[in-house]
């Protein structure tokens, strides 16, 4: 089973690359393979609204480090999107990549998007400064209807809180929990291999 991580943060040993790390050591120790990607190691620019994924089947016309990300979609069962909270909305690299997806998660509006109506898993994990689990909740829930909207299963949605205060780095308990949701994602093979 493939997991692949995308920290929509700057910060490279930030709260979100934490957490999404977490999530990732759980599926691999429960047999996943996994991969990450981080915004701070990407260059992805804004999706320019040209429609020409639309017209045809070129997929997006910007050729930035998104494609990597295109790429490793194919093969990737469950996505992890690490998003932090910035202004009361998932951060702007956040927004970027949700954006792009519009050149390959809309079937509804492209034919040429057939092979991408496959319903696909993400993980919408959500950190926060404010200590209240049910602040952002609205925006929380409107986001995973908007991901469905793009054929995208959610399959959880872990929102960590109280980042304002102290390092996530001694957060023991935690660190268990998202192991324990990363472990959980993973399914077991239905074929091994002999
Ligand atoms: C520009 C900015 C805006 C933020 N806005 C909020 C906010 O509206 N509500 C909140 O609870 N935390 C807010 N935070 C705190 C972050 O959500 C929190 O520190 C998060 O864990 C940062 O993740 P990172 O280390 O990957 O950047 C904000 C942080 C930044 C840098």
């Amino acid at each position: 089973m493939n997991i692949m991580g995308i920290i929509a943060s700057q910060q490279r040993e930030g709260n979100t690359a934490f957490i999404v790390n977490k999530l990732l050591e759980g599926a691999r120790e429960n047999g996943a393979q996994t991969q990450s990607f981080c915004f701070s190691d990407l260059d992805i620019k804004p999706c320019r609204g040209c429609w020409a994924c639309h017209k045809n089947d070129q997929g997006c016309v910007i050729k930035d480090d998104m494609q990597k990300i295109y790429n490793a979609m194919e093969y990737t069962d469950i996505i992890i999107l690490g998003l932090p909270i910035y202004m009361g909305q998932m951060s702007a690299q956040g927004k970027i990549f949700t954006d792009r997806l519009f050149a390959q998660r809309s079937p509804r509006f492209s034919p040429f998007f057939k092979d991408n109506a496959v319903k696909r898993q993400i993980v919408l994990s959500f950190n926060q400064g404010n200590p209240n689990a049910d602040l952002f909740k609205p925006y929380i829930d409107y986001t995973s209807q908007m991901f469905k909207t793009l054929e995208f299963e959610v399959k959880e949605i872990p929102v960590v809180t109280g980042l304002r205060s102290g390092s996530i780095y001694d957060r023991k308990d935690l660190c268990r929990d998202l192991k324990k949701i990363g472990s959980g994602l993973v399914v077991p093979d239905k074929n091994p291999a002999a």
